[in-house]
């Protein structure tokens, strides 16, 4: 058993929660589910961002204190992850004051360690970013992300020395034998990560004089933290930095990090040096995923093309908005998603494959033999059925492709894994004819569905992760449990489902098929 603690970003509370939160916290949700069905101790952390310009603007634009303004959306949020099945074990909000005053420890630490100093800043900032902006950061003047020029802002701030930490980084970054190595995945935005270290690392501010919206520093209280400084220390001091040092040294380092690439930089240089400079162990594993578009174009307010999950629970329910979103396109890359592409996988992978099997297997088993799972003529195949070898060595494997796709953070090929397995059993069922068995070969008979009911089970199993109330419903239909975090060896393994189970008499679809247009 490992202890697995995976973060997803902590959500700005200036926006709706919509599906481009949804994709993150949803592969963070399915890998923290996976983690404990095979037995690791998981601990999965999300939350809200709720200081800084950007918030404090959105709440007077609104009428509402910048507090009642983020208590309002963070509740939203909280709903919406609730309606999607999020399984977190924590949810933090960097107002909560236990995080300030733990933010203020941290970075008073720093100051005494001299890795703070103070000192003039000018420069372009850009208040959508929440950040002092470069030349390259711009096109053609003005921000790419937010649309405006930025605003020269001449302060005194207090800095911290990023730039002590480029070699270090570098060599934790390359050499798996450093003390503190992490790992930046996927490979191109590590490489990514080093070009950027190489090219060479300046102090950032950490603070700022102008505004009220945030944590005060410890030093200097008329300054509070930059909000960034702020979120980013959300990982650790959610897991007790400042008042639970036992919780902390089982859970930290982080073993996955995960967020997309837009806030790569943040994570894989700032985050890591801030550690270093306190002394603290760097997390294991840096994940960005890619970024989508809906129906090939960038969500935003502005072009009103912004789609909350609740709009495709209501239209998929909830276990397959999970599952669709997370296979439209392979996670890590890139990729578009669009309603009329999920309606077409919604039909054929859900309905009709997965779906179906479930269905006629019962049904059979509920006429071939009064509704009880059969007592195959025996477990293991014998090589004058290789159908059965085959169906039989894809669903002992399945769990070790899954578990090696999920490792990887490959979900398409974890579920191609699964579809594989649900493909072969569809069939199986055509080839060995249940209905032509029933008048000829009852022994046979009761094998074929005795392991067409095994290799749902183990489907289900595998599911679970990504659609946990279906798969618990398939595990019902057919009279039995998912075994999740417990009997490992026999929930992956062949053969456990016990003959004799009496399945559901009439299972409930699952997947009622959506009607398209033509
Ligand atoms: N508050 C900061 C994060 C602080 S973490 C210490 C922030 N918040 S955010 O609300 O803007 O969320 C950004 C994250 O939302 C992305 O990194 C990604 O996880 C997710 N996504 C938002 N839109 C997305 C897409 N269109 N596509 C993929 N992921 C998306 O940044």
């Amino acid at each position: 058993m490992s202890k697995f603690y995976i973060t997803t970003p902590i959500y700005y509370v200036n926006d709706v929660a919509h599906i481009g939160h949804a994709y993150t916290t949803i592969a963070a949700d399915t890998l923290a589910r996976y983690h404990r069905a095979i037995g690791d101790e998981v601990f999965f952390l999300t939350g809200t961002d709720e200081h800084g310009a950007k918030i404090a603007e959105a709440a007077r634009s609104s009428g509402k204190t910048a507090k009642e303004y983020a208590d309002l959306i963070s509740a939203e949020f909280q709903a919406e992850w609730q309606r999607l099945g999020i399984s977190n074990d924590y949810f933090i909000r960097t107002t909560d004051p236990r995080h300030g005053q733990a933010v203020q420890d941290f970075l008073q630490k720093l100051y005494d360690r001299g890795k703070i100093y103070k000192a003039k800043y000018e420069g372009r900032y850009c208040v959508g970013c929440e950040k002092f902006v470069t030349d390259e950061d711009l096109i053609g003047g003005v921000c790419p992300d937010h649309l405006v020029a930025p605003t020269w802002h001449v302060e005194e701030n207090y800095f911290f020395r990023l730039s002590e930490y480029q070699e270090p980084l570098i060599k934790a970054l390359l050499d798996a034998d450093d003390p503190n190595h992490y790992q930046v995945d996927p490979p191109a935005r590590r490489n990514e990560v080093l070009g950027k270290l190489r090219v060479g690392l300046t102090d950032i501010s950490i603070s700022r004089a102008a505004l009220t919206w945030g944590i005060p520093l410890p030093f200097d209280p008329s300054q509070t933290t930059y909000v960034w400084v702020d979120a980013l220390l959300n990982y650790i001091t959610a897991i007790g930095y400042a008042d639970n040092p036992q919780e902390f040294a089982r859970l930290w380092p982080a073993d996955l990090q995960l967020m997309a690439k837009d806030i790569l930089w943040f994570h894989a240089i700032i985050w890591p040096a801030m550690l270093l400079a306190a002394g603290e162990a760097l997390p294991r594993r840096i994940f960005a995923h890619g970024f989508f578009t809906v129906e090939g174009q960038k969500m935003s307010k502005t072009l009103g093309n912004v789609i909350r999950p609740r709009e495709l629970v209501e239209k998929f329910g909830i276990d397959a908005t999970r599952y669709l979103l997370l296979s439209e396109f392979p996670f890590g890359t890139d990729g578009d998603i669009s309603i009329a592409s999920m309606v077409d996988r919604y039909n054929a992978n859900l309905a009709n494959d997965l779906g179906n099997l479930v269905n006629r297997t019962i049904s059979m088993i509920n006429r071939y033999f009064g509704g009880e799972v059969p007592t195959p003529v025996g477990f293991e195949p014998t090589p004058e059925h290789p159908e059965d070898t085959d169906l039989v060595a894809i669903a002992q494997g399945l769990n070790h492709r899954v578990a090696e796709a999920f490792d990887a953070l490959a979900f398409s090929d974890g579920f191609a894994a699964v579809w594989g397995l649900i493909g072969r059993a569809n069939r199986y069922v055509e080839v060995t004819a249940p209905w032509t068995l029933a008048k000829t070969d009852r022994a046979r008979l009761g094998t074929v569905l005795y392991y067409l009911a095994e290799a749902i089970r183990l489907t289900a199993q595998a599911l679970w992760p990504i659609m946990p109330d279906s798969a618990g419903k398939i595990a019902a239909a057919l009279g039995t449990q998912l075994l999740i975090g417990r009997d490992v060896e026999r929930a992956y393994g062949w053969g456990t489902l016990t003959p004799g189970t009496r399945v559901a008499a009439k299972p409930e679809i699952l997947f009622p098929k959506i009607e398209t247009r033509k």
